[in-house]
């Protein structure tokens, strides 16, 4: 049987660490505040969001939810972001993705504070970490190398390999496990023979945004795999191909009328010898790792 890399427990352990240093910080009568800034109502972007600040209220850090209407224009989106630049209440501001198509999302994301890029998407945070001298790093990519390390599963000399290469997930997480010394692989939509390479894989990382598109023949043996993907499914048809015969997931369905799958196909994780779970794996990280940068922003903002 696989093992299950459990992201409940994982990001639970990171939380923990950070409650601590909130705890710490008080006691010097500083207070990390994150800015979250949900535009329009975007479902899935309503939930994250939700999430993120009920994480700061139960780890102690101030949270400031901004609610744009989704006519919002750039140019008040880059008052918003100077207006929270200039707060010192505030440590991060996290501005929620995908934006309404008549925002400028790659001016607007240039436009933040790099002290305060909790997200790390504003090119002087990708560029450290292209060089090695990482300080704010993307939370999913951050989060995967933390399920990895703290589940006691090499990197070094792995051959790590990456399908997606979003700027998000896919290129910085490469970046990371090559600074862990692992051999590293990117594949995209236009790779050729992709069967072929993830089947090299030691660390399989599936990050592409398509519903159970790593399939089993995908898969060596014994790999660890890493699925970052979030696809809901609504029709029947796509839940017998994932989940046929699953009880606790049948029952869910037909409460629901959905339920989640990730870019593995779940009969994929049988072949693995381990993998994240969806839900319940890397999603879990991505919050805490949100948590973690905010109070490493307060910090480095600082000087301590
Ligand atoms: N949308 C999907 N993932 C993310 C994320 O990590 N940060 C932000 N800001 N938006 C997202």
């Amino acid at each position: 049987m696989p093992r299950i890399l459990d992201g409940a427990s994982i990001a639970a352990a990171i939380k923990h660490e950070v409650a601590e240093e909130v705890g710490k910080l008080a006691a010097r009568g500083v207070r990390p505040g994150l800015a979250a800034v949900l535009v329009g109502h975007v479902a899935a972007s309503e939930i994250y969001v939700r999430s993120k600040v009920q994480a700061c209220a139960d780890l102690g850090l101030y949270s400031d939810l901004i609610t744009p209407a989704a006519d919002v224009t750039t140019e008040a989106m880059l008052d918003l972001v100077a207006d929270l630049n200039a707060r010192d209440d505030i440590d991060g501001v996290l501005i929620q993705l995908p934006l309404p198509p008549q925002i400028d999302s790659k001016r607007l994301l240039e436009a933040v504070d790099p002290a305060k890029d909790v997200d790390g998407f504003h090119p002087v945070n990708a560029g450290r970490l292209l060089a090695g001298r990482p300080a704010l790093v993307p939370c999913t990519p951050a989060g995967i190398i933390e399920i990895l390390k703290r589940s006691n599963i090499p990197i070094a000399g792995q051959h790590a390999v990456v399908v997606g290469r979003s700027d998000i997930v896919g290129k910085p997480v490469a970046i990371l496990l090559l600074h862990e010394n692992a051999t590293v692989t990117i594949c995209h939509s236009k790779t050729r023979k992709l069967g072929e390479i993830t089947r090299q894989a030691d660390i399989l990382v599936a990050a592409i945004g398509r519903p159970g598109f790593i399939t089993p023949d995908m898969v060596r043996p014994g790999a660890t795999l890493i699925d970052v993907g979030i696809n809901r499914l609504t029709t029947r048809d796509e839940f017998d191909r994932f989940f046929k015969g699953d009880a606790k997931r049948e029952a869910a369905f037909a409460k629901r009328g959905s339920t989640i799958v990730g870019d593995i196909d779940p009969h994929a994780f049988q072949v693995g010898g381990a993998y994240t779970p969806v839900p319940g794996g890397v999603g879990l990280l991505t919050i805490a790792m949100l948590m973690a940068n905010t109070v490493r922003a307060a910090k480095l903002r600082r000087g301590l």
